[in-house]
């Protein structure tokens, strides 16, 4: 088979040809059951593919047709042994990676900076996480990966874990020595998870960073929906078969997969590999032709910084990927977040997330000179219309708060019996809830650990931002949910 060929698009196509008499879900029957408004505004030929997995079409769970050798050719295109197509996200093959290595009990060395899909598994599995500290970035205010000595720290202090999981690169593009992590577990017979949500372009251009099956790791849950052309929520989990079992992964992917699987998603994924393994070098190139031009021309805006390679020099920023745009606004005086709100009603401009000091804009094989040109203009008229804050000199003070020390595993504190208290009254007391700021989704508090003012204070400032703090089954944040505690009786 070739790369130029999609299995799985074309055979929809051929059995939408066909026309067949449809007595099976989905009830709509391309379209005609439909509301009128939105068959019209979506158009039949996507409700035409909106099928189940009836015979002809394959099936996800156990793949023999069409979807096998669509996922064959995706193996080939990223350099796996097999790669499984997901329709639950980067979240659902996350959540899959862990689960098929760690049980009850067993131990999985995590970077504190996770996804919460990553803490969501570790609750379900049972798995005791062995946190590393990443590394901090004070000046950006941001977190990046973890270094290779980190790794074999952990691993010489817990050389029965059963995992290690990297996120690589990082939401802002940054990424660590993976090849020498990879080595470091492989030493230890432990297997290496990667987090690539955002980095399924990197391995089809020389100049991005290694990706995680060019670094030998064992698996890889890979969005290709986020930068690699496919419709939102598909992604891939890519496997190299040795420390881990492919078909055990499979297994595991089934049971926590809908059995209603989306085929206009499936058929994304199937169009996105075409794409990236025949056309991707050249497309990506041109992105970062255009992410590099995007930022010399903000860094010659004063009072923002474009960060480039000299970031570079570090183990955990060991290289990184030039479309991402990381915009450090802190010399404005201003927030990300008001940049992000500044850049939405006076230019309709949308970028990707904010933060307390930085905004990030992706640059992709989507974007031209226009898109780029216009987010330059707008920085300038940003940067002239708050010059005047920025000249007053007040430099801000990056607030990033230490990582809260873990009482409980985070299963025992999900479910253990629990109370809620006044958010004030809450320092010193154990979390039974996730705390987050999405996006990114990186828990500010995990289930277990030991409430500090610094971090709830770090919330209030988030929320004083106007940054979407979720998690707390009180949205509002005047509470939070905390392991019942017993006075003694007198
Ligand atoms: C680092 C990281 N991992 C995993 C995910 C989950 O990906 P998905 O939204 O495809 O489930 C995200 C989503 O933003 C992410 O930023």
């Amino acid at each position: 088979m070739s790369q130029l060929e999609t299995p799985l698009f074309t055979g929809l196509l051929k059995h939408m040809k066909k026309n067949p008499v449809q007595f099976h879900i989905p009830g709509h029957k391309k379209g005609a059951g439909m509301d009128p408004e939105f068959r019209a505004f979506i158009g039949d030929n996507a409700l035409a593919i909106d099928l189940i997995n009836i015979s002809p079409l394959d099936d996800l769970h156990h793949p023999k047709g069409m979807i096998k050798r669509a996922q064959e050719l995706a193996a080939e295109a990223f350099g796996a042994d097999y790669t499984f197509f997901s329709v639950q996200g980067t979240s659902g093959a996350i959540m899959t990676m862990v689960m098929s290595v760690a049980g009850p009990g067993d131990k999985i060395i995590v970077p504190r900076n996770v996804h919460k899909s990553v803490m969501s598994a570790i609750v379900f599995s049972g798995a005791t996480p062995i946190f590393i500290h990443p590394e901090i970035d004070k000046e950006l205010g941001i977190s990046h990966g973890i270094t290779p000595q980190a790794v074999e720290k952990a691993l010489r202090q817990h050389p029965d874990a059963k995992g290690v999981l990297v996120i690589n690169p990082t939401y802002f593009g940054i990424a660590g020595d993976l090849k020498k992590i990879v080595d470091i577990a492989h030493s230890y017979n432990v297997p290496v998870l990667v987090d690539e949500a955002h980095g399924v372009h990197i391995h089809f251009h020389e100049d991005l960073p290694l990706s995680a099956m060019q670094a030998g790791a064992d698996m890889a849950a890979t969005s290709v929906h986020k930068l690699g052309g496919s419709l939102t929520q598909s992604s891939i989990l890519n496997v190299r078969e040795g420390l881990v079992s492919a078909k055990h992964v499979q297994a595991v992917l089934s049971m926590l997969t809908t059995t209603s699987t989306s085929y206009l998603l499936l058929a994304s994924l199937d169009v996105a590999r075409k794409q990236l393994a025949t056309k991707g070098r050249e497309l990506i190139d041109k992105a970062i032709r255009l992410a590099d031009w995007t930022r010399r021309q903000i860094n010659e805006i004063p009072y923002l910084y474009c960060v480039g390679e000299e970031i570079l020099g570090t183990e955990a920023t060991y290289d990184y990927d030039p479309t991402k745009l990381i915009i450090s606004v802190k010399e404005l005086g201003l927030t990300g977040h008001d940049v992000e709100q500044w850049l939405r009603e006076m230019h309709n401009i949308e970028v990707e997330l904010s933060d307390l000091y930085n905004i990030l804009c992706i640059i992709t094989p989507g974007d031209t000179e226009r898109e780029a040109g216009l987010l330059v203009e707008a920085l300038r008229r940003l940067s002239k219309q708050f010059s005047h804050q920025a000249e007053k000199g007040v430099k801000p003070k990056v607030l990033l708060p230490d990582i809260p020390a873990l009482a409980l595993t985070p299963r025992d504190a999900f479910y253990a019996e629990t109370e809620v208290v006044p958010f004030h009254e809450s320092a010193g007391r154990i979390i039974a809830e996730f705390v987050m700021v999405y996006p990114p989704g990186i828990p500010i508090f995990i289930p277990g650990e030991i409430i500090t003012e610094e971090n709830l204070k770090y919330i209030e400032t988030n929320l004083a931002a106007g940054l979407p703090v979720q998690g707390p089954e009180d949205d509002t944040l005047q509470t939070l949910r905390v392991i019942k505690e017993y006075k003694p009786i007198r």
